[in-house]
C-alpha cells in the first residue's frame, strides 16, 4: 500500500480505529461490511445497501435507489463508500456522512447522493434498532396519526381519468394527482390519443400549445363531476417555459388545485421564484434537486410552497431533517416524492419524517406489488388514504435477500422512454 493509495487511510494493520474517529469513550461496535444490493421485483432496478456491525446481527438498510443509473451508484458505494464507513462506530452518523460527502472532492449529484443515502439510513436504522425505537422516534416522535397520502388518475381522456379518480375516491384516497393524454406520447404519466402509442416512436409530438388548452378543461370537468371535497393535484413533469407554467398556473386558479408539481426543467430552476410569485396555485417542486444546497436555496429564494424530495435523492434523512426544519421555519411544506423507483426502505425513510415533521403537506403512494412485500418484509401500505409507519425499532423495513436475488436488474425503461417525448417538429422535450 503506497500512500497515493486512496485506501491507506484505513489500513487497518496501520491502527485503525485508533487512525480516524470512533473518539474516545465509544465501545467497541465497528461497522463491518457495507454491501449494495440491487433487486427489481417489479421491473424497476432498486438499489439497497446494507451495513454490517461486528454485533452479530445487528445491520442496517438504507435506499440507494437511482433506477436510470443503478450500476453506477453500486460502483460508488462499493468502491468509494464502504471503505471509509468500515472500521467505524455505526453511531456518528454525522461525521461519517459528511466525511463520505466531503471524500470526492467534487461532490453532490444523484449518484454520489443515493450511494450516501444508502449508507446515511441504514446508520438510522441501526440507531434505531440499538435503541429499540423506530426511528421517527428518535428525531421527535410523532406529530400527527398517519400520513395522507395522494395518488394518480391518468387516462387518454378526461371520461377516464374521471372514472379512475371516482374509484380511488370510493377506495379511501382523498389527494388525487389527475392527469389527461394529448398528442405524441401524452402528457405525463397519461397516454397519447393518436396513432397506435406506444409502438409509434414519436407519432404526432406533443404539442404545448394543446397541453396549456387541455389541462384547466380537465380539471374544470374534474370539478363538475368530483364536487370540491377533493384536493386535486396536476404535474407538469417539467415540459414548459416559465412563461408557459404562469399562464397554466393562472388558467387553474378557478379550480382550488393543491398543487401544480414541476411546471419546468430543473436548468431552469433559477426562474421558479418569478414563477412561484405569479402563480395563483401553490407550486411543488424538488424531486430532481441534485443537492441539499439546491433545495435549501430554493426554499430561500421563494421558488417553493411544496418540497417533493425524497430522502435518498438529497443523501438520506441527515441532510434531509436540516431542509425540513428550514422549510418548516420559512413557512414551506412538504409533499415527497415516491414512486415505484424508490425501495420500500425509502418510503419509510419519507414516512419518518411526515409523520414527525410540522412541515407536512402530503406524501405521494405508490402501491407495490406482491413480489416487493414479499422482498421487503414490512414495506408500508396505504389504508383508507393514510400511510401509517412501523411501530418496529428502525425503519420497520427488512430485505429478504434470497427472495431479493430471483429479481435481477435489467435496464428499466425509464431512461429509453425520454427519446420518444418530441414536439411536433421532433424535437426533444423534457421528459
Ligand atoms: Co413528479
Amino acid at each position: 500500500m503506497t500512500e497515493h493509495d486512496p485506501h491507506h487511510l484505513l489500513d487497518t494493520s496501520g491502527g485503525l480505529p485508533e487512525a480516524i474517529p470512533p473518539w474516545p469513550g465509544r465501545d467497541k461496535l465497528r461497522i463491518t461490511a457495507v454491501r449494495p444490493i440491487v433487486t427489481a421485483p417489479e421491473g424497476i432496478p432498486l438499489v439497497v445497501v446494507k451495513v454490517e456491525t461486528s454485533d452479530d446481527g445487528l445491520y442496517g438498510l438504507g435506499c440507494a435507489t437511482f433506477t436510470q443509473r443503478y450500476a453506477a451508484v453500486v460502483a460508488a458505494v462499493t468502491e468509494h463508500v464502504a471503505p471509509l464507513a468500515i472500521g467505524r462506530h455505526p453511531v456518528d452518523i454525522e461525521d461519517i456522512t459528511r466525511l463520505v460527502h466531503y471524500s470526492s472532492y467534487w461532490r453532490g449529484g444523484p449518484v454520489l447522493n443515493n450511494a450516501l443515502s444508502g449508507l446515511d439510513q441504514a446508520l438510522w436504522d441501526i440507531a434505531g434498532k440499538r435503541a429499540g425505537m423506530p426511528v421517527y422516534e428518535l428525531i421527535g416522535g410523532r406529530s400527527r396519526g398517519g400520513v395522507e397520502v395522494y395518488t394518480h388518475a391518468a387516462g387518454p381522456n378526461i371520461d377516464v381519468t374521471l372514472e379512475q379518480a371516482e374509484q380511488l375516491r370510493d377506495a379511501g384516497y382523498r389527494n388525487i394527482r389527475l392527469q389527461v393524454g394529448g398528442k405524441g406520447l401524452g402528457t405525463y404519466g397519461a397516454p397519447g390519443t393518436l396513432n397506435g402509442y406506444p409502438r409509434s416512436p414519436h407519432p404526432d409530438g406533443w404539442d404545448p400549445e394543446e397541453y396549456l388548452w387541455s389541462v384547466p378543461k380537465l380539471f374544470q370537468a374534474a370539478r363538475e363531476r368530483l364536487g370540491d371535497d377533493l384536493k386535486l393535484m396536476h404535474d407538469v413533469h417539467s415540459r414548459l417555459t416559465p412563461k408557459q407554467a404562469i399562464v397554466l398556473a393562472r388558467a387553474l386558479e378557478p379550480y382550488h388545485l393543491s398543487f401544480l408539481e414541476d411546471v419546468i426543467a430543473p436548468e431552469l430552476y433559477d426562474r421558479l421564484p418569478e414563477v412561484r410569485a405569479a402563480s395563483p396555485v401553490p407550486i411543488a417542486v424538488g424531486e430532481q434537486l441534485g443537492s441539499v444546497t439546491d433545495a435549501a436555496r430554493l426554499i430561500r429564494d421563494g421558488g417553493v410552497d411544496l418540497l417533493r424530495l425524497h430522502t435518498s435523492s438529497v443523501g438520506g434523512l441527515t441532510p434531509t431533517r436540516k431542509l425540513v426544519a428550514m422549510a418548516e421555519l420559512i413557512g414551506v411544506r412538504t409533499a415527497f416524492h415516491s414512486p415505484g423507483d424508490i425501495s420500500p426502505v425509502g418510503v419509510a425513510a419519507n414516512l419518518a419524517v411526515d409523520i414527525s415533521t410540522p412541515a407536512f403537506g402530503f406524501q405521494e403512494s405508490h402501491e407495490y406489488n406482491d413480489a416487493t412485500h414479499e422482498v421487503f418484509p414490512g414495506t408500508p401500505v396505504v389504508a383508507n388514504g393514510h400511510l401509517y409507519p412501523s411501530d418496529q425499532p428502525g425503519w420497520g423495513v427488512d430485505l429478504d435477500e434470497k427472495a431479493a436475488a430471483r429479481f435481477g436488474p435489467t435496464y428499466h425503461l425509464f431512461d429509453r422512454w425520454v427519446a420518444q417525448i418530441r414536439k411536433p417538429d421532433g424535437g426533444l422535450e423534457a421528459p
